[in-house]
């Protein structure tokens, strides 16, 4: 998440916290732990800041990318499997495109609750997979990739939800365990160039044609038509991203 409109979106997830009181964050599906090390920009310079990700060759990169900062550190583990913390152990929960993969969801909110303090902090972000717009000429076909790619579960997933963004607010709300608000903000691309955000997606679209599930005509038809409209300054892509900010509350004993 290092191109500039992407990295925009991440300055709006962060800017719906204030960091300055936070001394202690854990990060659940961190990646190579950017978002991380942008929080340790923002919160107490003694802070306690805790990535986790099942991707061991992620956590090596986030090791080796945050090496000299002792205030961060990156664990190899199933954030589905329980969360290995004490309760009350977090200030902040911050997880931004995991929920989807994770089957028991219910359970998942329960272990955030339970490591966070009455009154802690979730932020939770997602991307709405089905949300990506791209204007083309053939709308069917546009719509077909966009949604094949929304319901297609990679490899690396246990589980996948293309609409986990505008699912955000029930799963929370169902939870009975936090207060909060659901917010979004749409990234929108007008450049159809390597290091843009939806060059690498729609690249990345090229995989459903391996696994069958488009053809190359497809594909190729509808990448030559993206190219056509970027060459003549008429290319478009947005995605919404929402994120739920919410605070821990008592619970009320209510069962899920
Ligand atoms: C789409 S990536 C998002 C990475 C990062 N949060 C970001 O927004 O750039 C999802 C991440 O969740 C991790 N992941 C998937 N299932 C997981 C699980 N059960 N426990 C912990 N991490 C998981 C993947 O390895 C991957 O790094």
């Amino acid at each position: 998440m290092n191109n500039p409109t992407d990295y925009s979106i991440r300055e709006h997830i962060l800017s719906l916290v204030d960091w300055s009181n936070v001394s202690s964050v854990l990060d659940l599906g961190c990646g190579s732990g950017d978002d991380l090390r942008e929080i340790a920009v923002l919160t107490y310079s003694n802070a306690r800041l805790v990535g986790v990700d099942t991707n061991e060759k992620a956590i090596e990169v986030a090791r080796e990318q945050s090496q000299g900062d002792e205030r961060l550190t990156f664990i190899a583990a199933d954030a589905a499997n329980g969360l290995p913390f004490d309760a009350n152990s977090f200030d902040v929960v911050f997880s931004k495109n995991l929920l989807e993969c994770i089957v028991d969801k219910d359970a998942h909110l329960m272990e955030i609750h339970r490591v966070l303090p009455p009154g802690g902090t979730v932020l939770c972000a997602h991307y709405d997979w089905d949300s990506q717009l791209i204007d083309g000429e053939d709308k069917e076909l546009v719509r077909k990739i966009v949604y094949t790619f929304a319901d297609w579960k990679q490899a690396w997933m246990t589980d996948s939800d293309g609409w986990m963004g505008r699912r955000l607010w029930r799963t929370f709300q169902r939870s009975g365990l936090f207060q909060g608000a659901v917010n979004a903000k749409t990234l929108i691309e007008t450049e159809f160039v390597p290091g843009a955000y939806a060059w690498d997606r729609i690249n990345d679209f090229r995989a459903l044609v391996h696994r069958g599930m488009v053809s190359a005509e497809e594909f190729e038809r509808f990448y030559r038509d993206i190219e056509q409209l970027a060459e003549r300054g008429e290319y478009l892509y947005s995605i919404t991203m929402f994120v739920y900010v919410g605070e821990a509350i008592v619970s009320q004993g209510k069962s899920l």
